[in-house]
């Protein structure tokens, strides 16, 4: 906010100036502020989008500060071709007037007036922007039309926030926004599901060089030379250290956390990231020891008589406050910019993963059928807490915080997961409800990312 307060005094200065000239000019109502705004293709949008907007409710009336899209130069052609001295000179800082104007709306539009992340889907016959031939590196696991889906429908719904429209993905774009930058998904296997449909949506406008990879294929790089580009997965199960405890060799799927020290294996990269896109969630419903330096604080699920016990929202709190106050922390990391991608909902129906659970729906559930009490939101809301906590500590240190906050969208989205189609010979009979087919709704999540970097840049300038 600090950057806009001048801004806005001198274009108040500028308006009241200038002002009295207006009286004098010949087309007085090309400088009234609501003037630049009218966008024209906005409207056309709305339009379009009615037209499909067939099955889930209708979005609200949209506000006349909403615009996305401004056009100094068509706004200039309105002008008359050759302008007296004087006249030349009220339109220059009218000129200025407009691009202090712009600026501002800018701001708003994104800061305040259009939240993109409620909304509903709406019907929307439309090309997946890659398909299983296209993106040679979709993992056979989300590789859903390959295992059997048959199905199709689901990929033919587009998120609309209720106030605004979100631009699609543009992969042109967003390698130019991010040249020569470096960019990390941090946390699980969706975090990693997340990068690939990334690495899927640039596939056409540039094939990375797959640079680095270990052994477990937990941490990968890819880099774009064209764009001086790399994008990297870091894996992470908790963000902090996390070990499963052996028992005789074999996993006992019982964990013991250390609450006050970050993962090194993500943190150790922090230096050389320009972008760290940080989630995390599906493992914290395990059993787990919780420690804070020598000491035992308590457990979760543990069920011992003589351990505290506390909640899984507990433990994402803490994981994320270590996490987050570690980027704070991080000296050399000047310029990162940290957003954080929201729990990401699972949807199994009658059963867990490893009761007989499935998710084959074939279309999304609209707002009035998700749970708004769902412990879903609950670990959003943890973690936006979080993160909003994180920014407040960070102003100072010159460290930047945001959200892609996937959470709401995806609870309405059953139909997005692989089910049954995830091609695991070992484990038939299993439905994979947790991570998404590609192509499928979790392109979404760069759709919004893309927009939210934009905003980020935006605030920069
Ligand atoms: C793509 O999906 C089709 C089914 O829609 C399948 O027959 C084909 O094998 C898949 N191709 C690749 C390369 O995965
Ligand atoms: C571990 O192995 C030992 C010796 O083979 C056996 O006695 C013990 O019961 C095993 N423990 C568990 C938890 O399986
Ligand atoms: C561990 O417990 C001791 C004794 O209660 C306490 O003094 C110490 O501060 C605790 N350490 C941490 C890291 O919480
Ligand atoms: C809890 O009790 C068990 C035995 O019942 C003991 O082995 C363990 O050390 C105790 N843990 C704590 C934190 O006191
Ligand atoms: C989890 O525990 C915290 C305190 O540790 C409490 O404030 C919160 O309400 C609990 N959440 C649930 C869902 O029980
Ligand atoms: C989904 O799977 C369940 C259990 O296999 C089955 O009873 C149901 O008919 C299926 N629904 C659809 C829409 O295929």
């Amino acid at each position: 906010m600090g950057k806009l307060v001048p801004f806005l005094f001198t274009s108040l200065g500028v308006a009241t100036v200038f002002s009295f000239f207006l009286l004098y000019s010949p087309f007085p109502s090309q400088f009234t502020p609501k003037q630049g705004f009218d966008s024209v293709q906005n409207q056309q949008h709305l339009d379009q989008d009615n037209d499909h907007n067939n099955v889930l409710p209708k979005p609200q009336h949209h506000q006349d500060h909403d615009q996305n899209i401004i056009h100094p130069k068509h706004q200039m052609s309105k002008f008359p071709k050759q302008p007296s001295f004087l006249f030349s000179i009220i339109l220059h800082f009218s000129f200025h007037f407009h691009l202090l104007k712009i600026k501002y709306f800018m701001f708003c539009s994104v800061e305040e007036s259009c939240d993109l992340f409620t909304g509903h889907w709406v019907q929307q016959l439309r090309r997946s922007m890659y398909t299983n031939s296209s993106c040679a590196t979709i993992p056979d696991s989300k590789n859903c039309f390959k295992n059997g889906r048959k199905d199709n429908e689901f990929l033919n719904w587009r998120w609309k926030p209720n106030e605004c429209e979100l631009p699609r993905f543009d992969p042109k774009a967003f390698l130019e926004m991010v040249r020569g930058k470096k960019m990390a998904f941090i946390g699980d296997s969706v975090s990693r599901n997340h990068m690939e449909s990334l690495l899927c949506l640039l596939s056409p406008e540039e094939t990375p060089k797959d640079i680095y990879k270990d052994s477990e294929d937990r941490f990968r790089t890819w880099y774009f030379p064209l764009h001086d580009f790399t994008l990297m997965t870091l894996w992470s199960k908790y963000l902090i250290v996390g070990e499963e405890r052996m028992v005789n060799g074999t996993g006992s799927s019982i964990f013991d956390l250390q609450l006050d020290k970050v993962d090194n294996g993500w943190a150790k990269h922090l230096p050389e990231i320009d972008y760290a896109i940080i989630s995390d969630g599906h493992w914290f419903f395990r059993v787990m020891y919780l420690h804070q330096g020598n000491n035992l604080t308590g457990c979760v699920y543990c069920g011992k008589p003589n351990v505290t016990d506390y909640n899984v929202s507990f433990a994402i709190r803490m994981a994320f406050r270590t996490a987050l106050s570690h980027i704070n922390s991080c000296k050399n990391c000047k310029g990162l910019v940290t957003l954080l991608r929201t729990f990401a909902p699972a949807h199994f129906e009658n059963g867990a993963w490893n009761t007989g659970g499935y998710c084959n729906r074939t279309s999304p559930k609209s707002e009035a059928e998700i749970d708004l009490g769902s412990s879903d939101l609950e670990m959003r809301s943890i973690q936006v807490e979080e993160i909003e906590r994180a920014r407040k500590g960070g102003e100072k240190q010159g460290k930047r915080f945001g959200v892609v906050d996937i959470t709401r969208a995806m609870l309405m989205r059953p139909d997005g997961h692989p089910g049954a189609h995830w091609g695991n010979q070992w484990m038939k009979g299993y439905n994979d409800c947790v991570h998404w087919c590609m192509p499928g709704p979790v392109d979404y999540w760069n759709d919004l990312l893309m927009a939210v970097i934009r905003k980020e840049s935006g605030l920069d300038s």
